[in-house]
């Protein structure tokens, strides 16, 4: 009788112990991200982090669910989990042309990783799954009228344009058939305009074509497409086909776009 007595106390005492143990250090540290983070990204993102808040269902896009794990702006391979710099530079920037905001100015740098924990906190792959890697971006050659001729081939090559349209505007023959993960119509957009999600540097659209986007049609071209040359050369190209937003774009342009660039 006593010593189930003794057991039973002891075990009372060792949970405890685990609840303090794991209850006081996320509290001490993590109590105003985890705030912040439902004060600012709740209502998109959703408190559990399933892109379920309240203002999701207004809202022309999705709002990632951070419960999957599955992103699309990494500098690692295609099904990977991102590194904790690709998630604070979504933060940072934002996604240009939807509705995720640029943080940048409203958070410090310090916040900014401390939200970038509360996101990775919502989906166990970030503890079960080791590092991944980071995918090197070399030095660009000099971008020129004869590296862009080249980026048209290799574009003519790989068939970019059966999604993207021959001209980049998003408008490929395959495009009425493209879904994302959710079995959601999803469409390229549409380069003419020249604002990215995943940014606007060459080696911004260098890392997305190589990457692939996680959860969408955009495949990774890390393996097909291996010669240093000619991925600058498709850079440049695709790049070639944007013009100088107008007067218009910026007159019109929704403010959270501006905002991100
Ligand atoms: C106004 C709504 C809104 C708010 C507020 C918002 N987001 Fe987003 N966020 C979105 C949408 C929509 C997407 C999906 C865009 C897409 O898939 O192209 C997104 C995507 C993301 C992604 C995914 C990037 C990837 O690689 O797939 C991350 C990370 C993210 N948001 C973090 C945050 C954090 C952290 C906050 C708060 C500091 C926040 N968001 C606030 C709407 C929002
Ligand atoms: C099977 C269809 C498909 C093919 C083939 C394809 N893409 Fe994409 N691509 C997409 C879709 C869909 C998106 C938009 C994803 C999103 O916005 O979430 C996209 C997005 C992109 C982006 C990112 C734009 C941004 O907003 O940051 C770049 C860059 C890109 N594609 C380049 C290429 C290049 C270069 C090729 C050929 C080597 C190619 N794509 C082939 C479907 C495709």
């Amino acid at each position: 009788m006593r010593t189930s007595m003794q057991r039973e106390g002891r075990s009372v005492a060792g949970g405890l112990i685990l609840w303090v143990l794991a209850v006081v250090p996320s509290t001490a540290v993590g109590s105003d991200a985890a705030v912040r983070y439902r004060r600012i990204c709740g209502p998109c993102h959703g408190q559990r982090g399933d892109g379920l808040g309240p203002a999701a269902g207004y809202l022309p896009l999705r709002p990632r669910d951070f419960t999957r794990g599955e992103y699309k702006f990494r500098s690692t391979p295609s099904g990977s989990l991102p590194l904790d710099s690709d998630l604070a530079r979504t933060i940072r920037r934002g996604l240009p042309g939807t509705p995720m905001p640029a943080w940048r100015g409203a958070l410090s740098e310090e916040e900014i990783g401390d939200v970038v924990r509360v996101v990775k906190s919502f989906s166990r792959r970030f503890a079960d799954e080791p590092a991944p890697s980071r995918l090197q971006i070399p030095r660009p050659p000099r971008f020129d009228a004869r590296l862009v001729r080249e980026g048209r081939r290799t574009w003519k090559l790989f068939q970019c344009a059966s999604c993207h349209g021959p001209r980049g505007r998003g408008d490929g023959p395959s495009v009425p058939g493209l879904r994302d993960s959710d079995g959601l119509p999803i469409r390229p957009r549409d380069f003419t305009v020249g604002i990215y999600k995943g940014g606007s540097s060459p080696r911004d659209v260098y890392r997305t074509f190589m990457t692939g986007l996680d959860g969408t049609p955009m495949p990774s071209y890390m393996d097909t497409l291996a010669d240093e040359r000619a991925r600058w050369a498709l850079v440049a190209y695709v790049q070639s086909l944007g013009r100088r937003p107008s007067f218009f774009d910026w007159l019109f342009a929704d403010p959270l776009v501006s905002r991100a660039r």
